[in-house]
């Protein structure tokens, strides 16, 4: 397979081809993306729970996604590499926005980034497209703000949130993104909205009518204690098969069955004379 390009995107949702996007955070899971043939990896700063543990997205460091992002390259030949400026990244001025962008693009290899919705956001996003790199916005649940936003909910639930959520999109779309995220909105706002949009848009909690999906690795594979949000669809569960792996080893040493002849190495048995001395 070739890499996937910006162009290809617009042809797919022009044919009304889905788009398929998930996150990645590290060398094995852009190899899982990979070797899956999804079309758009993200290194979400979701990464500041999945993989780094922070209580919540605002935390991770700007070095700590970059990190993130090259391990991710690594792993990658034929997705899209999207990576997520963090909180605190861009906000200052354009010339910060911009130098952040150009990070992930020299030290990471990403193809774009993307910036979630607030107050100087559309304007940070022009200034990055201005500087030739590709930038992808995200609307509605945006989890950076989540606090002014009321908490992890849904957005777009009233008439009038539901016109903060288009004017953010629009906005970004004016700003010149190649696409837009919508995170948990109602299906039928975000289905309205698609009218108005040109450029594909990649849905999560934003129902069925966006131009493509995009799911956090470690949601969608269950490699997480307890149960994620409403639009999450788990598709296996590997944090139980993960702990029944390394018990069942913990297991087999403590009882002795592990390591057996199989797992050992051999010595020519004069060789061995000779070091017995
Ligand atoms: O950080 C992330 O994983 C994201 C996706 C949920 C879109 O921003
Ligand atoms: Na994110």
């Amino acid at each position: 397979r070739l890499p996937v390009s910006l162009p290809q995107l617009a042809e797919k949702k022009r044919l009304g081809e889905p788009i398929v996007m998930v996150t990645a955070y590290d060398y094995p899971s852009a190899v899982v993306a990979e070797q899956a043939g999804v079309d758009v990896v993200l290194v979400g700063d979701s990464g500041a729970m999945t993989v780094l543990g922070y209580p919540s997205t605002v935390e991770v460091s700007l070095d700590e996604m970059v990190m993130l992002a090259r391990a991710t390259r690594r792993g990658l030949k034929t997705p899209l590499l999207v990576a997520d400026l963090p909180f605190g990244s861009f906000e200052a001025s354009n010339e910060q926005a911009i130098a952040t962008a150009q990070r992930f693009v020299k030290e990471a290899g990403a193809d774009a980034v993307k910036i979630e919705a607030m107050g100087v956001a559309a304007e940070r996003a022009r200034a990055i497209v201005a500087a030739g790199i590709p930038v992808m916005g995200h609307v509605g649940l945006t989890p950076q703000t989540a606090t002014a936003l009321g908490g992890y909910r849904a957005q777009g639930r009233t008439a009038a949130r539901a016109l903060d959520v288009a004017r953010d999109a629009l906005a970004f779309q004016e700003a010149g993104c190649f696409s837009i995220v919508f995170e948990a909105i109602p299906a039928p706002v975000a289905s309205e909205l698609m009218e108005r949009m040109e450029v594909p848009v990649i849905g999560i909690g934003a129902g069925a009518s966006t131009d493509g999906q995009v799911l956090v690795f470690h949601d969608l594979l269950g490699i997480r204690e307890g149960v994620g949000a409403r639009f999450v669809k788990r598709y296996a569960g590997l944090m139980d098969e993960m702990v029944a792996g390394v018990r069942a080893y913990a297991d087999d040493v403590r009882g002795r069955r592990y390591p057996e002849s199989d797992h050992t190495y051999s010595i020519d048995p004069g060789e061995l004379e000779r070091f017995r001395g």
